[in-house]
């Protein structure tokens, strides 16, 4: 795609030209944004660029390891992945509402990442994978339990309070736009395919409250959902696909004996920009053998049930 390596070679020009020889600290999520203006920034300035990579406890299945796998083993891109998992789940003990749950991650996730900062001397620059959307959604996005969107990988205040200027390098494209730079970057098609992951978490996924026994659960029976809607060739037409694990137990029979185990409910959606989404119209043959693979293999489940809920009146996440 020429464009895309035009745009490639300005942005690195540019990159280049604002940092000179100053530092650079970048905050990965795992997403496609962060990673790839991380590998943008690295192909300019190399190991001018650390990253840090705060890890909540509330990923999914194998996600820290294949950031880890990905950046520093692959890319050799300078990373302090710091597993605060321990201090995230302590501080989200019994708490149940969504929004406090919301701030409480925000407000640890830039205490930890300053922590880090300053242990390896701090930075000149800060750089954030800000898309187009994220700069107008700032300005005019209001309403509905999503008015914290994104708040926490932007990590407000930080940048003035280490006095580090901004680099933004994807500030005026479009997701699909960031997908094709991170094709033109050579970035695993794995990668630049991902749905959208919410900063918080799986934390907006076990409604209610969580604990590492609950989160567990929700992992295997999420990876076990995405493996069967990869191996059906569903994953791309999909914005977002996932588990939830709801606070509710039923009664269910085993072989010879009774259960009582929690519920999962499967969430899968179409949307373009997340602002309004569709339910996916699965084949209920589909769903049925996801139900009874779950139940197999996933102890602690015995029902699986699937949201017929658009947005709106829906939110895309149960929290
Ligand atoms: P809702 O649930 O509001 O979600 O329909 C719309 C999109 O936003 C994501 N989402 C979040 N992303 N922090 C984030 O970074 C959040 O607190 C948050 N809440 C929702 C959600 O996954 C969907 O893509």
């Amino acid at each position: 795609d020429w464009t895309m390596a035009a745009f490639r070679d300005a942005e690195i020009s540019k990159i280049r030209h604002q940092v000179g020889s100053g530092r650079v600290i970048c905050g990965l999520s795992g997403g496609v944004d962060s990673s790839v203006a991380a590998v943008l920034i690295h192909e300019a300035i190399g190991d001018q660029l650390t990253c840090i990579f705060v890890d909540h406890g509330l990923l999914r299945q194998g996600e820290a390891e294949q950031v880890v796998a990905l950046f520093r083993d692959h890319y050799n891109i300078p990373l302090v992945h710091r597993d605060a998992s321990d201090l995230f789940l302590g501080q989200l003990d019994g708490v149940t509402d969504p929004e406090v749950k919301r701030k409480t991650i925000g407000r640890l996730f830039i205490q930890v990442f300053e922590e880090e900062a300053k242990k390896i001397g701090g930075a000149d620059f800060l750089a954030q994978g800000t898309l187009y959307p994220d700069v107008i959604e700032s300005v005019s996005f209001t309403g509905g339990p999503s008015v914290t969107i994104k708040s926490h990988h932007n990590v407000g205040g930080l940048p003035e309070r280490m006095n580090m200027k901004l680099v933004e390098p994807l500030r005026e494209l479009f997701k699909d736009e960031v997908r094709k730079l991170g094709r033109e970057l050579g970035l695993p098609e794995k990668m630049i395919r991902r749905h959208p992951f919410p900063g918080p978490g799986l934390a907006i996924r076990v409604p209610g409250e969580i604990t590492r026994e609950k989160l567990d659960i929700l992992r295997k029976a999420d990876a076990v959902y995405l493996d069967a809607i990869d191996k059906a060739g569903l994953y791309d037409e999909i914005w977002q696909a996932f588990a939830v694990l709801l606070p509710v137990k039923t009664v269910g029979v085993m072989g010879d004996g009774r259960t009582y185990d929690y519920v999962c409910a499967l969430r899968a959606v179409t949307s373009t920009d997340g602002m309004t989404a569709d339910f996916y119209p699965f084949e209920p043959a589909f769903l049925g053998r996801v139900a009874t693979r779950i139940i197999n293999e996933v102890k602690g489940i015995n029902r699986v049930v699937y949201d017929y809920t658009s947005k709106p009146p829906g939110t895309i996440e149960w929290e």
